[in-house]
This record gives C-alpha cells, structure tokens and sequence, in this order.
C-alpha cells in the first residue's frame, strides 16, 4: 500500500508517499520561511495564500518518481489539525478534492501523532539507526506549537501525561531569536551558536523543577531573558552572544531532558522518544543521549528531516487505520487546537490524574 501524505499546518506545505512498511518512497517540504522572515514569526494570512500557491506543484513533485502517479497511491492522508485553520484548510480541500476523483480512501490525521509516529518511517538515505521502538514508550513531543510528554501504548492509543502551562519549547527558542535579533524560526540559529558557547556562562532559572510535576513552562525563561537584554543589551560581541544562547538553550534542554526521564520513571518505562521540530537541536539530543545511557533508558530520536514538519510522517500516522479498513466521510472538518488532549489535569500536589480514570 503506498499513501500519499499531505501537510499544511503551518508554514510548511508537504506532500510524502510512504509505504504501508513506512518506507518513505518520496518526501518534499515547501518552506515558507522567507516568506515570514521579515515579520519574526508566522503571519497566517501569508501561510494560507503561500499554501495555496505550493499546493499542486509539491504533490507534483512527490509522485513524480511513483509509477502510476496518482494512479499508483491507494490512500490520501492529511493534517486536519491542530494548526491555523486558513492553512489547513488548503491541505484538506485538496485532499478531499483528490480521494472523491480518484475514489480513493482518506483519512484525516491529527498533527501531533504524526510526529509522534514519525520515529516509525524509515528513510533509505539516512545514517542514523532505524530500530524502532515498541509499545508502551514514552513520547517527548517538543515543537513550536506543543510541549508534551506521552504514554504511547499503540497507534490509535496515546495518553497525555503533562504538557506546557504557557509556552512551548520552540516558541521560547523562536521568541528568544526575535529578541536578540536573530530571525525566524529562533531554533536553528540558537542552536548554532549555543555550539559555540558556554552553558555555564548566565545562569537562568530552571522551570518547574519540582520533581512533583511532569509539566514544562517555558514563560518565566522568556522574561528572564528579556529583563537580561533590558538591562545588559544584546551582547555585541559573537562569543558572549553563544554563551547567552548556550546557556538559554541549555536550561529548556535540561528541563526537557529532566521531565522525560521522571515520566520513564513513574510510568515504569525504558523506551523514550523525543520528536517534534525541537528534537532537530544538537543539545537536546546529545545531553537526551548522555542522561537515557546513564538511567538504562533507550532513546529514539528520528533523522532531523523527520523531526520538523514534513508530510511523511502524516501518511505514516494514517498507516495503520488504513490497514485495518478505516477511513474518514469526506465531510470532515478542520481543527486548530487539538480537541482530545486538552491540557492534562494534575491533583493538588502535581501528580497527574489518568484521563482513562476520569
Ligand atoms: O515541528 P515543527 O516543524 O512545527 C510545529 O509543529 O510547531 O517545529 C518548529 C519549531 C520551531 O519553533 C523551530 O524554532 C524549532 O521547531 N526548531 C528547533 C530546531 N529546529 C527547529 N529548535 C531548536 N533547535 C533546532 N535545531
Ligand atoms: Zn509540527
């Protein structure tokens, strides 16, 4: 079975054609990040009329290596959400428009498990290891959009454990970047000069460091470095402005590295996944490494072109309910929060109450 994966969330329009093994037979990223450059963050107007734009020739483009084309794809999976509703949109009209011509099954998919499941595909031109990992783990999502630690008991089966209380991750790196007049998006910059800098060198307040909570919060970080460049100014120098980046970095990584570890902990579970656009940074995945090797825990992490959005890991999420007959009415309607992992509801002393109790 070959699907045809289609994204459009955000600021990326993707078309993927991964196979029912999730062997990834063609993947192509529109970005649309010069397009947002200028404004340091996205404007969803632009993203909905550069989607529009993109849409055609990147599915093009997919298929044009698959035999048959279109002919040759058995199912359609797209993003219905959550992410800017005029975005998705784009990827769910053509979607349908495409499964009604063609007669062919479709299946909306949320964003969040397609990153989730993305550890599942198997890119040929990768060098990193491609085992995967079994169910139950536990799953780091950690992106622009959401920060949150998951019990993965199967493909239709995801339990949320606890997520951000204000920002997530990405939308500290990328908020962190506009402030220091780095650009847009803030991760990858940050993480560049964060490898040239001291960790050690500002010190910053780790958040929610109470080992009673598995939550993140990533806002109190923002105003510390703000009220720092208030006061100090953007470093004008290179090295003092890797050391300010490496030292930021280096707190949201020990947060996240410190929550997924006592998630494992409490849910008694030795597998962990970190995955989402975030995973993408050197420093997460390193110290990620050094900290699982330490507790026994094995860590997967998926290629970087499988961490940030991409359409493969849409087509891949769909995979399983396609296999078991499944598909969704073409009436669907798009989302832009996720309507079934709320924010996770914690007891007076911050343990998490099981949304399967409830
Ligand atoms: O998963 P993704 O592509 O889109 C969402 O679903 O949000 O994640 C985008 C986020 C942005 O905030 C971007 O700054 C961050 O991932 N990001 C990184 C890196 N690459 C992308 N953050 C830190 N280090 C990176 N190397
Ligand atoms: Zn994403």
């Amino acid at each position: 079975m070959r699907v045809l994966g289609i994204e459009s969330s955000c600021d990326e329009t993707a078309a993927a054609v991964v196979t029912d093994q999730g062997e990834v037979l063609a993947d192509v990223v529109a970005s649309q990040i010069a397009t947002h450059g200028p404004y340091g963050g996205i404007v969803p107007e632009l993203a909905s009329r550069a989607h529009i734009r993109a849409i055609i020739p990147v599915i093009h483009e997919a298929l044009s290596g698959i035999p048959g084309g279109l002919a040759g794809v058995d199912a359609i999976a797209v993003t219905r959400g959550p992410g800017l509703v005029g975005s998705l949109l784009v990827g769910v009209q053509v979607a349908k428009a495409l499964a009604w011509s063609l007669d062919k099954p479709l299946v909306g998919v949320n964003h969040l498990d397609g990153h989730l499941f993305a550890i599942y595909l198997q890119r040929r031109e990768s060098d990193e290891p491609t085992s995967v990992p079994k169910m139950p783990h536990i799953s780091l999502l950690v992106s622009g959009g959401h920060t949150a630690l998951y019990r993965v008991e199967g493909f239709s089966d995801v339990v949320l454990l606890a997520q951000t209380r204000d920002d997530a991750a990405g939308e500290a790196f990328d908020k962190a970047a506009k402030l220091l007049g780095l650009g847009y998006p803030g991760g990858p910059v940050i993480d560049e000069l964060a490898a040239r800098g001291q960790a050690d060198a500002f010190s910053f307040p780790l958040p929610m460091a109470s080992r009673k909570t598995l939550d993140f919060s990533f806002s109190g970080l923002k105003t510390a470095l703000a009220r720092h460049v208030q006061q100090a100014g953007v470093p004008k120098d290179e090295q003092t402005l890797a050391n300010l980046c490496a030292s930021f970095q280096g707190i949201i990584v020990e947060s996240l590295v410190r929550k997924s570890l006592l998630a494992c902990e409490r849910e008694a579970i030795d597998q962990l996944v970190i995955t989402g656009g975030v995973a993408a940074n050197r420093g997460l995945r390193a110290s990620a490494k050094v900290a699982c090797d330490k507790n026994r825990i094995t860590l997967f992490v998926p290629p970087p072109i499988s961490c940030t959005d991409n359409a493969a890991m849409i087509a891949m999420a769909a995979v399983h309910r396609l296999a078991d007959g499944e598909s969704d009415d073409l009436s669907f309607a798009v989302y832009s929060r996720d309507p079934d992992r709320r924010r996770g509801k914690f007891r007076a002393d911050g343990t998490l109450v099981d949304h399967k109790s409830e």
